[in-house]
């Protein structure tokens, strides 16, 4: 039976499936995966978690799964958290530095954070992430660490991530009731940059798009800071419902041909390539040309993209993507799909998969674990498993702080 407790833990409740990682720490401060579970998960629609019982038996039997492989108890993780019910926007703060000799002191970088994060919400939301992008000391911009630094003003620029306080409370009391505490909630598109980006990318300006089953989950990254995420409210799954409907198949053939022949992009296939589509209700089966499936995924693919590219244009960071654009999630699996992201992004793009977590190497390739490998290594950066529970909603200091320590390392 296990009984060590796991040093750090990472839990990714997705639209299709419940992943469950445990890393243990390296000597070099880089997590190594020991351990993994995978479950499809019932319980959630788009990110947003709908049914409490299905979402509970999932996450138990992918716990399960990763405490075995892992030889571990896991008591405490860290969470994704998406859905359409997360908003984001830049805010900013500024205040009058207090610091001896007046320096900017780790109290001064403290109050300027509090200050950016001083906006008013509904009482429904609460912030999930208070993200320094960088500061400016009496005028002078492009700060990147004004601690220490003398100064009579210091303002701060900051990307607020909120989300609806009671659907993130059910996801933390879906956890707890299997027993474990949530170290931190994550936004997933963060955690998946985690694992997926290069520090290139994030510097020169990028687009990473996380394609699940239910939700394409988008960040642009500039400067080594993040300027613009939102959730977009379509995924992988929309791809199969299209099958599903246009070649009267149910859902779960509808899948198995998705995963088997689909391609995004019709001109990359045979004309002469034919499969066997079996009917509803008993019908007999039929035989079709891969190309009318193929002509089926496309205009998805199209909407999808256009989708992603008319956000990031609404948001103004439409030109700071010089390093292109990074698909990654389950989603981004589906052949062709590069191709017409490219075109109606008008990007370079690649494919991203999880690289900066070793050990168990089928997870390394797989698209599908970028949250989850990136939740050990935002752990990892943040501190480990952090006991006690999640933080209130209210806990100011001690989020930006550890926000700040996260993305401190890194300028
Ligand atoms: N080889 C493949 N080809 C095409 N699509 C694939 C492939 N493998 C997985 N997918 C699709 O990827 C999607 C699942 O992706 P992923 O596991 O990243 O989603 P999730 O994290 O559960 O959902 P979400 O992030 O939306 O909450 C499903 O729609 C699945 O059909
Ligand atoms: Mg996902």
């Amino acid at each position: 039976m296990a009984s060590a407790r796991a040093e750090l833990a990472a839990i990714d409740i997705g639209t299709t499936k419940v992943t469950v990682a445990v890393g243990s720490m390296g000597d070099d401060g880089k997590p190594r995966l020991i351990g993994i579970g995978t479950h499809p998960c019932k319980g959630m629609r788009k990110g947003v978690l709908v049914n409490m019982e299905a979402a509970q038996k999932s996450l138990k039997a992918a716990v399960l799964e990763a405490e075995a492989m892992s030889e571990t108890e896991i008591d405490s993780a860290f969470v994704s958290v998406a859905g359409a019910h997360i908003r984001s926007f830049n805010s900013r703060g500024s205040i009058a530095v207090k610091g001896r000799d007046g320096e900017v002191s780790q109290e001064d970088m403290e109050r300027v954070l509090e200050a950016a994060r001083a906006v008013s919400l509904p009482q429904d939301r609460e912030i999930l992430h208070v993200l320094p992008q960088e500061y400016v000391v009496d005028g002078q911009p492009g700060i990147d660490q004004p601690l220490g630094m003398t100064a009579r003003r210091l303002m701060a620029s900051v990307h607020l991530v909120t989300g609806a306080a009671t659907t993130v409370q059910n996801v933390i009391t879906c956890i707890n009731r299997t027993g474990i505490e949530v170290a931190e909630i994550v936004l997933g598109q963060l955690a998946s940059a985690e694992s997926v980006l290069t520090d290139d990318e994030r510097q020169l300006g990028c687009l990473l798009i996380d394609i699940g089953g239910g939700t394409t989950d988008v960040a642009v990254f500039e400067k080594k800071a993040i300027w613009h995420t939102s959730v977009l409210p379509a995924g992988g799954d929309n791809f199969t419902n299209d099958i599903a409907v246009g070649l009267r198949t149910p859902i779960p053939d509808a899948e198995r041909i998705k995963l088997r022949y689909g391609c995004a992009a019709a001109d990359l296939v045979d004309g002469e390539e034919s499969l066997e589509v079996p009917s509803v209700g008993g019908r007999a089966g039929r035989v079709m040309s891969r190309r009318v499936l193929c002509e089926i995924l496309e205009p998805r693919a199209e909407e999808i993209f256009t989708l992603v590219a008319d956000d990031v244009k609404r948001s103004g960071f439409d030109q700071a993507l010089r390093a292109g654009a990074i698909l990654t999630g389950g989603g981004s699996l589906l052949d062709g799909l590069s191709s017409i992201a490219e075109k109606a992004l008008d990007l370079p793009v690649r494919r991203g998969v999880p690289e900066h977590v070793e050990g168990l190497m089928n997870v390394s390739g797989n698209p599908a674990s970028a949250t989850v490998a990136g939740l050990l290594a935002y752990g990892a950066r943040c501190g480990r498993n952090r006991r006690g529970p999640r933080m209130a909603a209210n806990v100011i200091h001690d989020v930006s702080r550890r926000v700040r320590d996260w993305l401190g390392v890194r300028f």
